[in-house]
C-alpha cells in the first residue's frame, strides 16, 4: 500500500487520483488543517482508499499509521505552503515542514519502509542567477518555505547515506489546473495563487483583480512563471516512484513547461477562454517576487518519460469549473 501525506490538499488529492486509477491501494494521512473532508470523501469513491486524520508533529499519530498498515512508499505532500505566511511565521513552517517530515522518516525508518517522493519546490532555488533553471542551480532560499523544503532535501540525503532511504525530490514550478472531472480542485484559504485569483474576481462577491507589478524587467512589466498542469503533475510522481522502483537510487528533478507566461498573457487567456471582460486593476508589486521562474525540465523527460500534456487554456478550463462549482 502507498501513503500517501497531504492528499486532502490540491496536488495531493490530484496524485492520490492518478495511483488510484493506476490500481494502486493508498492509505492517505492529513490533518485537514488546511486539506478538506469533502477531497476525502471524493477519493473513497474511487477506490481503495483509507483515510487517517493526523498530524505529522505528533509522531504517536503516523507511528499508528505504518502499525495498522503495510506501506511499501511514501508520497509526501503534506506543509505549508505560503511564502508570505512563513516569513511572518517561520516556527510554523520549521515545525510542520521540517520537523513533521523527521517524524515521518524516522518512522519510515523503524518500520523499513524506504522509499519516498517528496513535493519540493522552485523556491528553494531563490533568486534566479539564470533561466531557464536546471537542477543544478544555486540553492538560496530567500523565504523560510522554501528554506524549509530545502532543508528536507538535505536531511533525505543524508538519510540515504546513513540508513539507505531512497527519495525522489521533484522541485515544482508554479501549478494549475484541476481534475478534467472536476472532483477535486484548487482550495486554498485563504486564495493567493494567480490564476484562482483571477477567476474569483468573476464571481458577483469578489473584488478586482490585482496584477502586482507591471515594472519587472520583462518584456510586458508582468513576472513570468512556469505553469505546470496539476494533472501532468501528479502523472509525474506516478513515473518518479517507478524510476525509484526500477532504479533504486535517490535523485531529484524540476517539474515545469519549460514555457514562461507573464501575469498579463495569463490574464488575457483567461478573459479568451472565460469569453468576458475581467476586471482588473495594477497595484504595487508584491515583496519577494522573482521576475522570471521557469523551468529547464529535461531531465524528467529523458529519465521519467514524463511529458506534460494539457495547455495553459485547458488548465484555466479546469480551475474555472471547480471555482464555478464552489460558487454555487
Ligand atoms: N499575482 C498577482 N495577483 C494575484 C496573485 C498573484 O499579480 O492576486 C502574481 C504574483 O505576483 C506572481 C504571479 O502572479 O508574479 C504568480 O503568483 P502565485 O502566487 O500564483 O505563485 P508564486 O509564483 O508566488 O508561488 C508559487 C507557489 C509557491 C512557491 C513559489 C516559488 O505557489 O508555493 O511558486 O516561487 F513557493
Amino acid at each position: 500500500m502507498i501513503l500517501i501525506t497531504g492528499a486532502a490538499g490540491y496536488i495531493g488529492s490530484h496524485a492520490a487520483i492518478n495511483f488510484l486509477n493506476n490500481g494502486y491501494e493508498i492509505a492517505i494521512f492529513d490533518n485537514l488543517e488546511n486539506g478538506h473532508i469533502e477531497t476525502i470523501e471524493a477519493l473513497k469513491r474511487l477506490g481503495k482508499v483509507e483515510f487517517v486524520k493526523g498530524d505529522l508533529r505528533n509522531i504517536e499519530d503516523i507511528e499508528s499509521v505504518f502499525n495498522k498498515y503495510d506501506i511499501d512508499a511514501v508520497i509526501h505532500f503534506a506543509a505549508f505552503a505560503l511564502v508570505g505566511e512563513s516569513v511572518a511565521n517561520p516556527s510554523k513552517y520549521y515545525r510542520n515542514n521540517v520537523y513533521g517530515t523527521l517524524n515521518l522518516l524516522d518512522t519510515m525508518i523503524k518500520h523499513n519502509c524506504k522509499k519516498i517522493i517528496f513535493s519540493s519546490t522552485c523556491a528553494t532555488y531563490g533568486e534566479p542567477q539564470y533561466t531557464p533553471i536546471d537542477e543544478k542551480h544555486p540553492q538560496n532560499p530567500i523565504n523560510p518555505y522554501g528554506m524549509s523544503k530545502l532543508m528536507v532535501e538535505k536531511i533525505m540525503e543524508d538519510y540515504d547515506t546513513a540508513y539507505g532511504l531512497k527519495s525522489i525530490r521533484l522541485r515544482y514550478f508554479n501549478v494549475a489546473g484541476c481534475d478534467e472531472q472536476i472532483r477535486v480542485g484548487e482550495w486554498h484559504e485563504p486564495e493567493t495563487h494567480l490564476i484562482p485569483n483571477i477567476l474569483k474576481s468573476t464571481f458577483g462577491n469578489e473584488k478586482t483583480f490585482k496584477i502586482f507589478g507591471n515594472d519587472y524587467t520583462t518584456p510586458d512589466g508582468t513576472c513570468i512563471r512556469d505553469y505546470v498542469n496539476v494533472e501532468d503533475l501528479a502523472e509525474a510522481h506516478r513515473l518518479a516512484y517507478l524510476y525509484l522502483l526500477k532504479e533504486n537510487k535517490s535523485d531529484i528533478f524540476n517539474l515545469g513547461t519549460e514555457n514562461g507566461n507573464s501575469v498579463k498573457n495569463i490574464f488575457d487567456i483567461c478573459e479568451k477562454v472565460l469569453e468576458r471582460k475581467i476586471p482588473v486593476q495594477i497595484v504595487e508589486r508584491r515583496p519577494g517576487d522573482p521576475a522570471k521562474l521557469f523551468a529547464d525540465a529535461a531531465k524528467a523527460k529523458r529519465l521519467l518519460h514524463w511529458c506534460p500534456q494539457r495547455t495553459i487554456e485547458q488548465s484555466i478550463k479546469t480551475a474555472y469549473e471547480y471555482e464555478k462549482l464552489r460558487n454555487n
